[in-house]
């Protein structure tokens, strides 16, 4: 029998419940042990529902306990979520957590805390919700050296993109409904602000180069400003817009950032619709490999918590190895990094493209039926520093969104 505790009766909370509770034979067989639930913690009492006789209040009845070997922290938000953590971990319990904020800031600190103490601190959820993605990087992809990570990260932004584009429905609209199904985080800017998508790189990165990634220093860009209208341009690009979270090894050096692209129906990432998450990986011995899958949403994200609570219990006393370490990464600059660019701007193809031209060089005009106030173009490959400079040029750029080959 391995007692555990959950800190949260939130969304993710009571989907670990919930699937304990439904398939709990199985995964005692898979465990090897029986898991049982001894608390659930939360500020919140919750008559009639069956953990009502495991909610307590006070954190120090879980940390105090020797039967808990396991702590489940599912609250979210940095603190006091890291008090907690740390606390269970110096008091000899193993930790699984959801909380991609938490790891993204304090994963090194807390994976050294857990090896020393010979515990596990597993964070499969963190990422890309119900997909395995943490521990092929851990166990399963280790006989390569990792070259490339490319990923839709973000669930309720690829939610509302793909709602757009299908249906043309309105940002604002499609974002309530992406909360209400329980994807979105509490404040929604985290994540069409770019800045989930970017702890999550920052996790992802770090595990597979081996090295702390600081998520403050990775560019990143959400999906505000796209609308209705790059949609339309979009179509007739025969292209996906997509939020691609992405970190490259170039000659020793990492390059990561979130932004925005246009895909074409090529790319590996262009069907991945909806909720779903695709993360693809190249490896310099296995070449390319795909992860896809549910990345949000209550009962996906807690599969992946209570997967990571049967390694804990298979691994009671063992540490699981991970590479992540405490030292810093400095990332390279992307301003010298290439791609081309679909620039909209302001007025007619007559009055403004040999302005455009001048800035961008050659270009590809893109126009659409019944758009007649812009025109939009494609740039050939160029920098990032190149595209900035341009720009200064040119008054009326409307938006511009970069392009994945
Ligand atoms: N808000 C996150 C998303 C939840 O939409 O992907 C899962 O991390």
């Amino acid at each position: 029998m391995v007692k555990i505790a959950i800190l949260g009766y939130g969304t993710v909370g009571s989907g670990v419940v919930e699937v304990l509770e439904t398939n709990g034979a199985s995964i005692n067989k898979r465990a090897g042990k029986n898991i049982e639930i001894k608390y659930v913690l939360d500020l919140k009492d919750f008559p009639g529902e069956s953990v009502e006789k495991l909610i307590v209040h006070d954190v120090d009845i879980i940390m105090n306990d020797p039967e808990i070997k396991i702590v489940v922290e599912v609250m979210g938000g940095v603190e006091p979520a890291f008090t907690f953590v740390k606390k269970a971990l110096e008091n000899g319990k193993s930790v699984v957590t959801s909380n991609k904020e938490l790891v993204a800031k304090h994963g090194a600190q807390l994976l050294a805390m857990a090896k020393e103490k010979k515990l596990n601190f597993l964070f499969e959820a963190s990422v890309g919700g119900g997909i395995p993605i943490i521990r092929p990087l851990n166990q399963s992809l280790t006989a390569d050296e990792i070259t490339q990570i490319t990923g839709i990260l973000n669930g309720t932004t690829n939610y509302i993109l793909t709602k757009m584009a299908r249906e043309g429905l309105e940002f604002d609209a499609v974002l309530k409904e992406a909360q209400e199904k329980g994807y979105a985080e509490r404040n929604p800017d985290a994540d069409i602000k770019g800045f989930d998508s970017c702890r999550k790189i920052a996790i992802l990165t770090s595990l597979a180069f081996g090295s702390q990634v600081d998520y403050e220093d990775i560019y990143t860009e959400g999906i505000t400003n796209i609308t209705d209208r790059d949609f339309k341009y979009a179509e007739k690009m025969n292209c996906a817009i997509k939020l691609l979270a992405s970190s490259k090894m170039i000659d020793d050096v990492v390059y990561a950032m979130v932004a925005p692209f246009m895909i074409s129906e090529s790319h590996p990432l262009y069907s991945v619709n909806d909720v779903l998450n695709g993360i693809y990986i190249n490896g310099n011995v296995i070449g390319d490999v795909m992860f896809f899958g549910a990345g949000a949403g209550k009962l996906p994200t807690a599969s992946a918590v209570v997967t990571d609570v049967v390694d804990c219990a298979k691994h009671l006393g063992t540490n699981i190895m991970s590479l992540w370490s405490t030292n810093k990464r400095e990332l390279g600059d992307i301003s010298n990094s290439k791609k081309k660019f679909f620039i909209r701007v302001e007025g007619t193809v007559s009055d403004k493209l040999a302005e455009v031209k001048a800035a961008f060089g050659d270009v590809e005009v893109i126009l659409v039926d019944g758009i007649t106030d812009e025109f939009a173009v494609v740039t050939e490959e160029i920098s990032e520093k190149a595209y900035e400079q341009g720009s200064k040029k040119i008054v009326g750029i409307i938006n511009r969104i970069r392009i994945e080959k």
